[in-house]
């Protein structure tokens, strides 16, 4: 520990002292204007990277000292509605220690003891504001009701209970936040962020990171485009707070979509637009491709946005995405699953099953349940760890990258397929 604050401090130092030298540099370059332009360009972007390491390391040294394992004690401290159908829950820690930042676009997964449930039913929520608030997380949550073609299926579980059944004062359990979706704050490259619905959360974390001041007081200039695509006025969430940014940032381009905007709905303004966001409307509006692209969506938008920037030669490593449910998952598994072989066995020790593979099935756990074989399981996604099964024999795939990353020889079943013939402990 002793150590490990020396090393940090020595870092800190050589780190501060590298800055302090171009700060010299940059000063004697103007003194005796004896250097180019571009000489100070390239000495600006040193120091604002060393800047941007120090910050790093000065979250990291925060973040270790209070993250925490399994789950944790919060209080809802502000239940705020939307929209009709979208509540924001502000939480804070019920134990009053600081809380760690996260990284704009990571999750919070929920432990929720729901009144008529056998066991906690375990459900994953974007943290929906920046990583500055130290006293607070925020999520921003949508109430699904049954399906459409299925009005007498029971409405979202954990969505439902978060509306009707937690109020300000209630207490919950929650794990530290995680995912691979986020946003590098290192970087300065130039982003464009897409959120379909309530899919802006993880983007909107993002913005409100580049647009808040950091901990140096320094706002970011960082070219931000950011699209909303919702279906009218009255799903619009975040509306004022977004024409807030827009025209307090001359960085933030902010574009709103209204797929079925209604008889009263304004398109005001040029960064209204009464259609989907496709890739053709990102064609007309953006300057030019060269942008990292973080798309947050439902199903089809996110293929279909993704096909479109690919058609317009964006590389695949500039197109970043989350996906917020299982048929989602699904769906871009099915394209990734023609390479695994239908000769395979599956065996559920404890179950006492072998089974044929069937690639159909998608994952493991949509295998093993269509069998009769029931595994526990949470978000279906691969972030909350609940589905975690003990590999007895074999190895597997991952379609999609774990958000939480699984014990050696354990598997999430709900992203991975079997690669060989294959024992698990179900
Ligand atoms: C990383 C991540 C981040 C997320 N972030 C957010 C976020 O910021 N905001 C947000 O709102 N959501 C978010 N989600 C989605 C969220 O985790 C839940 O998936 C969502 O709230 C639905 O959960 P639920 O328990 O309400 O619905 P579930 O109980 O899981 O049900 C889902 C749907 O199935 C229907 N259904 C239930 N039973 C049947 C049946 N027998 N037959 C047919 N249909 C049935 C329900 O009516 C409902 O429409 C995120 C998900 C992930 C993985
Ligand atoms: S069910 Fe959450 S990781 Fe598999």
């Amino acid at each position: 520990m002793f150590n490990a604050v020396l090393s940090f401090a020595a870092l800190a130092f050589i780190l501060a002292l590298i800055r302090y030298i171009f700060q010299l540099i940059s000063n004697n370059v103007r003194l005796f204007a004896i250097t180019r332009r571009g000489f100070e360009l390239e000495a600006e972007l040193l120091r604002a990277r060393v800047d941007q390491i120090i910050d790093q390391i000065q979250l990291d040294s925060r973040s270790e000292k209070v993250y925490w394992n399994g789950f944790r004690k919060f209080q809802v401290v502000l239940k705020v509605k939307e929209t009709e159908d979208i509540t924001s829950f502000y939480l804070s820690p019920h134990d009053g220690k600081p809380l760690p930042p996260f990284l704009p676009g990571q999750y919070l997964t929920f432990k929720l003891n729901i009144p008529g449930q056998p066991k906690p039913v375990i459900r994953c929520y974007s943290l929906s504001d920046s990583p500055n608030h130290s006293d607070y997380y925020r999520v921003t949550i949508k109430r699904l009701p049954a399906p459409e073609d299925n009005p007498d299926a029971s409405p979202g579980l954990g969505s439902n209970f978060f509306h009707d059944f937690l109020n300000e004062r209630d207490i919950i359990d929650v794990k530290a936040p995680s995912g691979h979706f986020y946003l590098d704050m290192s970087k300065q490259s130039p982003v464009v962020l897409i959120g379909g619905g309530v899919g802006i959360t993880p983007v909107l974390s993002m913005l409100n990171t580049i647009t808040e001041k950091n901990l140096r007081g320094e706002k970011s200039k960082r070219e931000t485009w950011f699209f909303l695509g919702v279906q009218n006025s009255a799903d619009h969430l975040m509306k004022d707070h977004l024409e807030t940014v827009a025209g307090d940032n001359q960085n933030v381009h902010l574009h709103v979509c209204y797929s079925r905007p209604g008889k009263n709905d304004p398109l005001e303004g040029d960064h209204y637009h009464g259609e989907h966001i496709t890739g053709n409307l990102l064609k007309r509006v953006l300057p030019s491709n060269n942008y990292e692209f973080y798309i947050c969506a439902p199903p089809k938008m996110i293929e279909s946005i993704r096909k479109d920037l690919a058609d317009w030669g964006v590389p695949v490593n500039n197109i970043h995405y989350e996906a917020f449910n299982s048929d989602t998952i699904k769906k871009l598994m099915a394209a990734e699953l023609t390479e695994t072989e239908s000769n395979i066995q599956v065996t559920f020790e404890r179950s006492q099953k072998t089974l044929q593979w069937n690639p159909a099935a998608g994952s493991l756990l949509n295998f093993a349940e269509e069998n009769g074989i029931m595994l526990d399981s949470g978000c279906r996604a691969g972030n909350c760890g609940t589905c975690l099964t003990a590999i007895k024999r074999g190895l597997v795939n991952y379609v999609v990258e774990p958000g939480t990353k699984p014990e050696a020889r354990s598997c999430l079943t709900c992203i991975s397929v079997p690669k060989t013939d294959l024992t698990l402990d179900g």
